[in-house]
């Protein structure tokens, strides 16, 4: 019913501006006096993450994007190698896995059996297992070696909003909380990306404030027959969840690509007036990879490619190659998801109303899929 929604059309609507609140009840309390980063159940000693020598995170769909992103940060913090993958290729190529492997089971229901069954093989395997749940008893974390719950509230729309971010929250936590343990990070390091984590709730409401022009484009696009993303580092991922929920909610032929990647084949694809979103990361800090994407949006703009670009709030350099242009608030670049994630999502709801589709119910799609 209306009521239930909260007066808005839609539950994906209403998850969407749910999410300044569902990051900041998942940061909440998870900064001990002493700095340190505390987990809910943790069944894991700090000895044994003091021995992991490899972190598998394993997930699907949109939580496997939220890995995607984890991976940036966790190696960045921790220095210990780590790989994303499809829970539904992980038991069949048979991963190189023991006592000292990590992994990291992402999962919004806490029942997606393809993720489950990952999971216990690793712990067949006698690998170390955590997961990032929304779900409390839920499967996975009944069976996994520690929990850290995403405190996003139930999540009724197929598509997954408040869970992804709060998922990009715990991953962030998990890695500081790993590299802390490991000695690589101190309390006042931990305690300073808190402090930035717990502006982005501000940082959101900000955003979701002003996020009018997206739904415009949004409507002006709707007819057109594909839409390409684009996006380097963690703005890749960024781009597959963006292409994704256009699939998901609008049906429409969407993909995501690392932008880098382009002149390799994508870019054939570009015609005049294609549709290219590109996720640009901050200026600052890691400009180089700011310039690299700003000529890939060249690229694609000679060949015709009609930009959409989402950068940073004051980020001049883009303006002249942008036929749109969505600024989003500054964050720091491992940050950043929490960020120009929110507009794609916008978009693919508004694009899937304008289009007459059931934006809640998407054909075909189940929210919790328990079959393998
Ligand atoms: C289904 C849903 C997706 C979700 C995926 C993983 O396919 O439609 O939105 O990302 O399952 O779900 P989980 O509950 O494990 O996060």
């Amino acid at each position: 019913s209306a009521a239930e929604k909260g007066g808005y059309d839609w539950f994906m609507l209403k998850e969407i501006e749910e999410q300044p609140q569902a990051i900041a009840d998942t940061l909440l309390g998870r900064l001990t006096e002493t700095g340190e980063i505390a987990l809910d159940e943790v069944r894991l000693s700090d000895q044994d993450l003091r021995d992991v020598d490899k972190i598998f995170i394993v997930a699907c769909g949109t939580a496997y994007h939220s890995g995607m992103v984890a991976k940036y940060a966790i190696e960045h913090w921790t220095r210990i190698p780590c790989e994303v993958e499809l829970a539904s290729e992980f038991r069949y190529r048979d991963p190189v896995l023991d006592r000292s492997t990590l992994i990291v089971v992402i999962s919004q229901s806490g029942e997606t059996m393809d993720t489950l069954m990952a999971l216990r093989h690793a712990k067949e395997q006698k690998a170390r297992v955590l997961a990032i749940c929304n779900t409390n008893g839920s499967t996975i974390p009944r069976e996994s070696d520690a929990v850290l719950y995403t405190h996003g509230g139930p999540e009724i729309a197929v598509a997954s909003t408040k869970a992804f971010l709060t998922q990009l929250v715990a991953c962030y936590l998990i890695g500081l909380h790993l590299a802390q343990v490991r000695g690589i990070k101190f309390a006042d390091e931990v305690g300073a990306v808190v402090a930035q984590l717990q502006e982005m709730p501000g940082k959101l409401r900000e955003l979701l404030g002003r996020i009018e022009p997206v739904r415009e484009l949004a409507r002006e696009l709707k007819s057109e027959p594909t839409v390409l993303f684009i996006g380097r580092h963690v703005g890749y991922p960024v781009a597959l969840e963006g292409a994704l929920k256009l699939k998901e909610l609008a049906y429409m032929h969407a993909e995501g690509f690392a932008a880098g990647e382009l002149k390799h084949g994508p870019i054939a694809l570009i015609d005049q007036g294609t549709p290219v979103i590109c996720v640009v990361p901050s200026p600052v800090g890691r400009g180089m990879l700011h310039d690299k994407i700003v000529s890939n949006i060249q690229e694609v703009r000679a060949r015709g490619a009609r930009t959409i670009v989402i950068a940073e709030e004051g980020d001049e350099a883009v303006v002249r190659y942008a036929d749109h242009l969505i600024y989003v608030p500054r964050t720091p670049t491992l940050l950043a998801p929490l960020v120009t994630t929110v507009p794609l999502q916008v978009f693919a709801a508004e694009i899937a109303a304008a289009r007459g589709h059931d934006v809640d119910q998407p054909r075909n799609l189940a929210k919790s899929v328990t079959v393998e």
